[in-house]
């Protein structure tokens, strides 16, 4: 009993530490994951809706949504089994209404109302793999259903947009030099896309109207609903 909760307050400072660094490396992060929630209730989907949080990580954003829309539940897929068990622990008061599913970006989705990721999707690094995850997910979203997806973006203009993002981590207690030495180690597993390559690839996927609803420098809210 007693180790189990010196682990389970471990957890919870891992928790508290990832929700404190993403903060430091993402522009805008609280802000994007606002407007997320707000595309998700003017999408009008039913209370009881089943919500997947593709590349969940931690479990934050599926808090959120949990938090925002109490009828709904979600299901929070990642490929890393040992941030899913941060996740278990940071949606356990949700107690029925969270499944967390060990999985990959490839695997089919069960049926959902919405599917939301979150700075995720920019780990598949090619676009014709990522115009098939975004065929599983429409094909897993319901009619009416939404797809609302946060992540990095790059384009024509990507050397000032990265200089933007630098800049931006040097104001969290970064040096210049570090913030472009994060930008450039995370380049090894990351990979950026236009918007227009965004769209072309959710196209491709099955989305007959794939948006850009949202979008501030490097980062935008791509999607569509169906
Ligand atoms: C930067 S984290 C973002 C986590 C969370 N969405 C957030 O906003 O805090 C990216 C997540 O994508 C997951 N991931 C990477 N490749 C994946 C894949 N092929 N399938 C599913 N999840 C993957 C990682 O394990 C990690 O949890």
């Amino acid at each position: 009993m007693h180790s189990e909760h010196c682990v389970s307050s471990h957890l919870r400072l891992n928790i508290e530490e990832y929700d404190r660094i993403i903060r430091t490396y993402i522009p805008r992060y609280e802000e994007s994951r606002g407007v997320q929630l707000e595309l998700l209730a003017a999408a009008n989907i039913p209370a009881r809706a089943r919500i997947v949080d593709l590349g969940g990580g931690t479990g934050s954003l599926a808090e959120a949504i949990l938090e925002r829309f109490p009828s709904s539940s979600v299901l929070v897929r990642d490929i890393d089994p040992e941030i899913l068990a941060l996740a278990r622990t940071r949606l356990a008061r949700f107690a029925h209404r969270v499944e967390l599913s060990h999985g990959s970006f490839m695997d089919p989705l069960p049926a959902a109302d919405a599917v939301l990721c979150a700075f995720a999707l920019h780990h598949i690094p090619a676009l014709e793999r990522k115009a098939e995850a975004y065929q599983r997910i429409r094909n897993a979203l319901r009619p009416g259903g939404v797809f609302l997806n946060t992540d990095a973006v790059s384009g024509p203009f990507w050397p000032s947009l990265r200089e933007e993002w630098a800049v931006f981590m040097a104001g969290q207690g970064f040096t210049l030099e570090q913030a472009y030495g994060n930008l450039d180690s995370w380049a090894a597993e990351d990979t950026y896309f236009s918007v227009h390559q965004e769209l072309t690839a959710m196209t491709q996927g099955g989305f007959e109207s794939p948006e850009c609803f949202w979008r501030h420098g490097p980062i935008a809210i791509l999607g569509a609903r169906v």
